[in-house]
């Protein structure tokens, strides 16, 4: 469904990506994991074309996503950014109300499916639909970014440290109520995270990245049996960043 080949991206000559390549078919679940810097953003970025790579192309379902327009590519890939990314002066709701209006949905079904996955996330809609994101912790403001990229039910996710601003036992228990989220099944998933419980429990593949790029990548099983260096092998075993 998605296919990234041969992803180049420098910023000011400096390679941030560089190479990369991966397959993602309808429902997979990739999660790119690497150091801090190793290009992670970057390539998601280039996914949904918030940045344009110097070399190579995105397919998505089979087209290059250069002959689609990036507000049509959009609304088929939720956006879930690394810092929350919500509009400032925008309140929660229309935060995330802001891709289902561009469908022209009604008023109704914007409140009821807001009100709902809200709710699903741990937020209720009277206490914070009317705030703005100044006024939301770090978490919340992350839970409202989960909702906003669900919305309007595109078949892709695009997630960015999803969780990254959860303590770790909230972040144990919403990672378990996203997953197991009607609206969360059956979508196909890039994810990037630092941590590698997140990636063992919602990818059914994982990549490692590492200096701008893709080490290896395969199942967790995979991974965990056959690293191809010793610094796949140190992310597994849970150093993270340490390498
Ligand atoms: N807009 C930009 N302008 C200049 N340099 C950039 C830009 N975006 C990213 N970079 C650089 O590209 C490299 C890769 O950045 P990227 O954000 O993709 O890393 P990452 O793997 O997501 O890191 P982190 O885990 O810290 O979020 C870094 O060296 C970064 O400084
Ligand atoms: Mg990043």
């Amino acid at each position: 469904m998605i296919e990234a080949s041969q992803l180049y991206k420098s910023f000011a000559g400096v390679p941030a990506v560089r190479g990369v390549s991966f397959r993602v078919p309808e429902g997979g679940r990739l999660m790119l994991l690497g150091t801090s810097g190793s290009g992670k953003t970057t390539t998601l970025r280039m996914l949904n074309r918030l940045i344009d790579p110097d070399g190579g192309q995105v397919l998505f379902r089979g087209k290059d996503t250069r002959s689609l327009r990036p507000e049509i590519l959009r609304r088929q890939m939720g956006y879930v950014m690394q810092q929350y990314g919500l509009f400032p002066h925008y309140t929660v709701a229309e935060n995330i109300a802001i891709v289902p209006k561009l469908l022209h949905w009604d008023k109704l079904r914007i409140r009821r499916r807001s009100e709902d996955l809200l709710q699903k996330l741990g937020l209720s809609w009277e206490s914070h639909a009317h705030q703005y994101p100044a006024q939301l912790s770090g978490g919340q403001q992350q839970r409202v970014g989960l909702a906003r990229a669900l919305a309007a039910d595109p078949p892709v996710l695009l997630m960015d440290e999803p969780f990254g601003a959860l303590d770790p036992v909230t972040r144990a228990r919403i990672r378990q109520e996203f997953t197991g989220l009607d609206e969360f099944k059956g979508k196909t998933v890039v994810m990037v995270t630092h941590d590698i419980r997140d990636a063992f429990e919602m990818g059914d593949h994982i990549g490692i990245m590492d200096k701008g790029k893709l080490i290896q990548t395969g199942t967790p099983e995979e991974l965990q049996q056959n690293p191809a260096n010793d610094f796949v092998a140190a992310f597994l075993h849970g150093k993270g960043d340490a390498p």
